[in-house]
């Protein structure tokens, strides 16, 4: 919807009628024009023709995709020449987490069955993701449906993407994540971003002196600092990562 605000001609695709209705709601209401499409990707995405120039992911997406060499593959087919694939996603290591404490496996698409369901993030995260207005609806909300989910590591997603034969252009890594609350005990910072609190990193970091380090490693001074509290850095986290189909050659 805000690439569409920004004049680009979208698509929507999701596998929930219950996300794509919402999304079509919201076009409506807003007047913002967007097409949506109830669909798994791995059955849509080989309907289309190379005709995007841009193909965007954003969190929560990758970690229900069962085969992301397929899904690469799928995504770079659909873009034009010289077209562009951006993802932004939650970082591989905090997916291992669950309140705080190690629980999942790291990578190489390991079949993660969660018993308990999605939680509603979306209300722990208050107005960061609803910036428009907070409202309290269903308080205390267990999720009855377990979840399928599949854990991908940095070399797996990279991989994946260079053997789709898109090219590196940028990667970047973020101390936080834009709006979601994925773990109870991360701190608001400006911004509408999440981090973890500073006190347990500056743990974390003091612990690596103690434990021989003489100079903390590059960027560990930073990571010291309570996150983003330097409002000129802020224009960073809008630097998704960003892959690209090469020019087709005839
Ligand atoms: C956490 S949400 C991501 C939301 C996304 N960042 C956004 O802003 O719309 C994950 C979404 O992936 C969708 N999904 C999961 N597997 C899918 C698939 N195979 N094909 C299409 N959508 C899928 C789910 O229905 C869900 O809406």
């Amino acid at each position: 919807m805000s690439l569409a605000q920004l004049g680009a001609d979208v698509t929507g695709v999701d596998i929930s009628p219950t996300a794509i209705a919402a999304a079509q709601t919201l076009a409506e209401e807003t007047g913002i024009p967007a097409r949506f499409v109830v669909a798994d990707l791995y059955d849509w995405l080989p309907t289309q023709e190379p005709a995007f120039d841009v193909v965007f992911m954003t969190y929560g997406a990758l970690l229900w995709m069962s085969d992301i060499d397929a899904l690469f593959a799928a995504l770079a087919r659909v873009l034009k020449p010289g077209g562009r694939c951006i993802g932004l996603e939650f970082h591989p290591l905090a997916m291992m987490y669950e309140q705080g404490r190690l629980t999942y496996p790291y990578s190489g698409g390991a079949h993660v069955v969660g018993e308990t369901g999605v939680g509603d993030y979306v209300a722990a995260s208050g107005t960061a993701l609803a910036p428009s207005g907070f409202v309290e609806g269903q308080v205390g909300f267990k999720n009855p449906h377990a979840t399928n989910e599949f854990s991908w590591g940095v070399a797996d997603i990279l991989g994946a993407q260079l053997r789709a034969g898109l090219v590196l252009e940028v990667v970047r890594e973020y101390l936080y994540a834009n709006g979601c609350k994925i773990w109870p005990d991360l701190v608001e910072q400006p911004g509408r971003r999440y981090a973890p609190p500073a006190a347990r990193c500056r743990r974390s970091c003091s612990a690596g002196r103690r434990a021989g380090r003489s100079n903390p490693t590059p960027g560990s001074s930073a990571r010291c600092r309570p996150f983003m509290d330097d409002p000129r850095k802020t224009h960073l986290a809008h630097r998704p990562g960003a892959f690209s189909r090469p020019p087709r050659l005839s």
